[in-house]
């Protein structure tokens, strides 16, 4: 009975979820959060962690970026979660473990993961930015922005200033053995671009 209880929590959760990322922005919308909420279960389970605490921070890590109202992302999802974990019923110090890790999602609000969970949501993140996935995500992120391939303000200066810039992030060594090889396969997309544009100069 009870698991049936906390599995109606958990489906009110992500029906709200989904009216805050039913926006344009494909790159943090609620298939995100769905990801983030696998990588994050499967770094619970290898790392002894509180996976109940990650999967609600992974569900709800990104809803504050639709009008944020705090001065960033993370913590205007911090605080919608608050409420919105409270409505669902659950427990205060449970919803202030989520709040904690949603915070520090994100290095820009200036707060640090420093709990086992609040770096498991971290790295599950950046994990959801490398590989095909992260490709797609890369440049759904550019369209949106207008960014061009590449040259200033472009695609690869994301990749290069944001993404290559995690690799030195990640908190956890569990995260780390994922990370490599889909970071990797990035630096291979990058290299391939680059040969295709030379040719074609070398071509024309
Ligand atoms: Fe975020
Ligand atoms: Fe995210």
């Amino acid at each position: 009975m009870e698991d049936i209880a906390n599995q109606n929590q958990l489906q009110q959760v992500i029906l709200v979820a989904q009216g805050f990322y039913a926006r344009k922005d494909r790159a943090h919308d609620l298939e995100h959060a769905l990801r983030v909420r696998e990588w994050g279960k499967l770094l619970a389970e290898e790392l002894g962690a509180d996976a109940t605490v990650i999967e609600l921070a992974a569900l709800l890590h990104d809803i504050g970026r639709s009008g944020a109202v705090e001065k960033t992302h993370a913590e205007s999802s911090a605080g919608l979660s608050v409420n919105i974990l409270q409505k669902a019923g659950y427990s205060n110090d449970l919803i202030m473990r989520v709040r904690d890790a949603i915070v520090a999602h994100s290095l820009e609000a200036g707060h640090e993961p420093n709990t086992l969970e609040a770096k498991i949501l971290y790295d599950a993140d950046k994990l959801d930015f490398v590989g095909a996935i992260g490709l797609v995500r890369l440049f759904t992120l550019g369209g949106v922005q207008g960014w061009p391939l590449v040259g200033d303000n472009s695609c690869e200066t994301f990749y290069q200033e944001k993404i290559r810039g995690y690799q030195k992030h990640i908190y956890t060594n569990a995260a780390k053995v994922y990370f490599e090889p889909l970071f990797l396969f990035m630096e291979e997309f990058w290299q391939q671009l680059h040969a295709e544009r030379l040719k074609l100069v070398h071509s024309g």
